[in-house]
């Protein structure tokens, strides 16, 4: 008797293929793999499959597509929108990229990285820095997040405001598709309009078309000088207007420009061994400013202290703390970085990734917040975000005291409260986190039309059989999983 779902042939064929460290069958084995990181799904899987090389992956998949077993790409596993669970029939495999986990080369003559899928963020922006160089994306779950997750969804976070998205940074892609071709577009090359630029189309395709396994990724060098401020502000408009203070000075200065509302923040400071606001006294709202240049000097300090003096002037800001040692500057993004798991920690939270307009931002916040409130007394109203860039987590959290599971059956009714609001400011309903299987519903009514439909061709098209995650992006009639 076999332990998984997997025809024998199959079965054998895989272990063979990966040997015992490869491929995982035991339920303690694989249970990890099959629920996300906030614990919203739990799926079952027939195996995990852990290739140690791109041939070793396609060969999995090719032996999978033949046998009509359905793939799950997964890398940290630390997706936000169950965009990496398995369903729970139990017929697909977990295809884990991290067995990959090689960088395979860092050039500094034109500032590239070469790296495989399961190399984690953190250890790719480790060496870089080892080097003298900057890996410029960083996001709360870098530590577990891994390189073919940030492209697969096309990650943003905290310094997208300078450097754009993942789908920005990456030169050159290698990806094996669903039937286990393996797609090989590793150059590193600005310029290069030889056709449809295909590493675009598996950027942000959230494992849909295939698994990403390489990538080629542009570098920076690193900051010599970097000034880093934690301010109080009486409300977004205020850290809006502060946002566009330091860019008339010097736009290409602004490494991070993060925004939390004094819920958010509260949460963090009660909830996170080891944080502490640094201000006499709590305020509304909160900006985090980092400012960075490949210069070593003090213009970094003079601009920080020109704009932030004003702004303390003229009321703009009400107080601030400026990092001035690296162990200081950790302590200030401390406090933006552990939102997600002080939210985490205070119960069940519905998370509206949105983004809209910088302008609208206010009104954004305004009337979500009004309209939450009218929905759910005592819901604690969270949001928090990347405002340099537009993108507002406009979380929710649930009452305290109330029942979690009471609060999550409600999560439809929050977010198209808020969706809608979204959609009258121009908006988008996922701004960084993806669509996975927690926003399917909403693709109809957002991306109906010709767009929804080009995408259902382009998917066709790769993977007719839809064996490559399967119940991901895709409305419900394509098949998705019910929130366990
Ligand atoms: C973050 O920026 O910390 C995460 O993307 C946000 C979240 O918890 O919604
Ligand atoms: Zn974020």
């Amino acid at each position: 008797m076999y332990e998984t779902a997997l025809p024998a042939p199959l079965h054998d064929a895989l272990l063979a293929l990966l040997g015992p460290a490869g491929f995982l069958t035991q339920a303690t084995d694989t249970s990890p793999y099959c629920t996300d990181w906030r614990a919203l799904y739990h799926g079952r899987c027939a195996a995990v499959l852990r290739p140690a090389t791109t041939e070793e992956c396609a060969k999995a998949v090719a032996l999978c597509h033949a046998h009509g077993v359905p793939m799950v790409p997964q890398g940290g596993n630390t997706s936000m929108v169950g965009g990496a669970t398995p369903d729970g029939s139990g017929r697909a495999v977990v295809v884990s990229t991290t067995r990959m986990r090689q960088v395979i080369a860092i050039e500094h003559a034109d500032l590239t990285m070469t790296v495989e899928a399961g190399v984690t963020l953190k250890a790719a922006q480790d060496a870089a820095a080892a080097e003298g160089l900057l890996f410029p994306l960083s996001i709360s779950s870098e530590g577990s997040a891994d390189i073919g997750g940030i492209l697969s969804t096309n990650a943003g976070g905290n310094n997208t405001v300078r450097y754009g998205n993942a789908r920005e940074l990456a030169l050159g892609l290698q990806a094996v598709l669903p039937d286990g071709t393996v797609l090989d577009l590793m150059r590193r090359l600005r310029k290069d309009n030889t056709g449809y630029a295909l590493r675009q189309l598996l950027i942000g395709a959230e494992g849909t078309l295939g698994i990403i396994t390489r990538a080629i990724i542009q570098l920076q060098p690193a900051p010599r000088s970097r000034e880093t401020a934690l301010c109080a502000v009486a409300d977004a408009k205020a850290a809006l207007d502060l946002f566009a203070a330091f860019r008339r000075e010097d736009p290409s200065a602004i490494q991070a420009f993060e925004f939390m509302s004094g819920v958010s923040m509260g949460l963090v400071n009660t909830l996170i061994e080891g944080a502490s606001l640094p201000l006499a006294q709590p305020a509304p709202a909160y900006a985090l400013v980092e400012l960075a240049s490949p210069r070593a000097g003090n213009s970094l300090r003079e601009l920080m202290e020109d704009v932030l003096g004003h702004a303390l002037e003229t009321g703009l800001v009400s107080d601030a703390v400026l990092a001035e040692s690296e162990a200081q500057r950790l302590d200030l993004w401390k406090l933006r970085e552990e939102h997600a798991e002080a939210q985490k920690r205070a119960g069940a939270s519905v998370k509206n990734d949105v983004s809209v307009p910088l302008p609208a931002i206010p009104t954004l916040i305004a009337q979500a917040t009004a309209a939450c409130e009218a929905l759910i007394p005592g819901i604690r109203v969270a949001p928090f975000g990347h405002i340099g860039d537009g993108n507002i987590h406009f979380n929710l959290v649930q009452p305290e005291g109330a029942d979690p599971e009471a609060f999550l059956a409600q999560d439809h009714a929050i977010m198209d409260t808020v969706a809608a609001i979204v959609r009258k400011l121009d908006g988008s309903f996922s701004a960084e986190h993806g669509v996975g299987q927690l926003k399917t519903y909403l693709m109809p009514s957002w991306r109906g039309g010709a767009e929804l439909t080009t995408m259902h061709r382009i998917k066709n098209a790769i993977d007719p059989a839809n064996l490559m995650n399967p119940g991901k992006i895709f409305p419900p009639d394509r098949g998705t999983s019910p929130r366990k």
